[in-house]
């Protein structure tokens, strides 16, 4: 299996260095692969930091290089970059696509991702399976990269998607990953936790976008870590907002709008019933609940004195709640 993963990664690695290739030296790399990522206002040294790529738009270019440099087609399949369809017909899974490789944190390729440049084809992105190097969970697109910056700063900010962590990345913020898309899970919040235990969730600013930050938040906090969370203007995700903004207005607008959670789950939960008392009840209970979930007792009270303060309940009954929830968890 040692040598299976090796084989893996090393036609993953073949695959990257094809795609990058192909940006840069072949005319429809330049005029629709790079034409694209400078219309989307990214710079030729993101672009280079970041890895991007462009797949051909013949069903076999990748396959025919790779299989002619000795690469086998069972490696091209099992890592997904090729796809065999039933009746034995193989094909790049990537092709007339940008591609974004994923790294993993010592900088392996461990997956692709390929974004459409149309907008009549079904799937706007496309992934690597799950594999054998290849568990989505355990990944953070962007960690490789960010990973001095989330030390430096201490501090690491998440976001949805591929085009967020590079415009932020290009604006001057660093300590930037990506859940991309999925719901965050344990083993992404244990890989940020190695480098710091401060984290600002930025996700689009659409009702998925607060879903998904609502359960994130939990999550979070049942980690340990120390969490804030930044809403976006509605229809906004980084992306869009970074290009809007310089990256001081950028950095000026994340230091003065992120928020704790305690303020972020008030003011998305409030919204339009603040004087009705049963929802201001189940506003406080929900607030409760991921109080309770936070390991540390220390912090915990910071938030219950927060929780009373802002709410104007008396800090004694919230406390008296996050006990009640404790013991009914454990
Ligand atoms: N995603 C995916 N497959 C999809 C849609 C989304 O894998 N069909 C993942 C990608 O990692 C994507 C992230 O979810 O970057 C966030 O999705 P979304 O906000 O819809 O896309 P954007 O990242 O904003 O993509 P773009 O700006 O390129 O339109
Ligand atoms: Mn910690
Ligand atoms: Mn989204
Ligand atoms: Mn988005
Ligand atoms: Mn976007």
């Amino acid at each position: 299996r040692e040598s299976e993963r090796a084989s893996m990664l090393a036609v993953n690695e073949f695959a990257l260095k094809h795609f990058e290739h192909n940006l840069y030296e072949t005319s429809d790399g330049r005029s629709i692969g790079l034409s694209y990522f400078y219309e989307r206002g990214l710079n030729d040294s993101v672009i280079k930091k970041f890895r991007l790529g462009y797949a051909s738009e013949q069903s076999t270019t990748l396959y025919n290089e790779a299989v002619s440099k000795g690469y086998s087609e069972k490696y091209l399949i099992d890592t997904g970059l090729c796809i065999r369809t039933e009746n034995g017909r193989v094909y790049d899974r990537f092709k007339g696509r940008v591609t974004f490789p994923v790294l993993s944190v010592s900088g392996k390729v461990v997956a692709f991702g390929g974004r459409a440049l149309k907008k009549d084809i079904p799937a706007k992105y496309v992934n690597s399976p799950e594999s054998l190097i290849y568990h989505k969970s355990n990944q953070l697109y962007g960690i490789y990269q960010a990973k001095p910056s989330i030390v430096k700063k201490d501090k690491c900010i998440l976001v949805e998607g591929y085009m967020d962590v590079i415009s932020m990345f290009q604006s001057g913020i660093e300590n930037v990953v990506a859940s991309s898309g999925t719901s965050l899970t344990e083993g992404q919040i244990r890989l940020i936790h190695r480098f710091t235990d401060n984290v600002t969730v930025i996700y689009d600013g659409d009702s998925a976008g607060i879903k998904a930050s609502l359960r994130g938040i939990d999550m979070l906090l049942s980690e340990g870590l120390n969490i804030k969370v930044l809403l976006l203007p509605d229809g906004d995700d980084p992306d869009s907002f970074s290009r809007k903004h310089s990256s001081t207005e950028l950095e000026e607008y994340i230091r003065t709008h992120e928020t704790d959670f305690i303020q972020f789950k008030t003011d998305i939960l409030l919204q339009g019933v603040a004087n009705d008392p049963i929802a201001r009840a189940k506003v406080i209970n929900d607030i409760v609940r991921s109080i309770s979930v936070i390991p540390e007792a220390v912090t915990r009270n910071i938030y219950i004195q927060e929780c009373s303060r802002r709410l104007d309940i008396n800090e004694r009954v919230i406390s008296l709640e996050v006990s009640k929830q404790i013991s009914a968890l454990a």
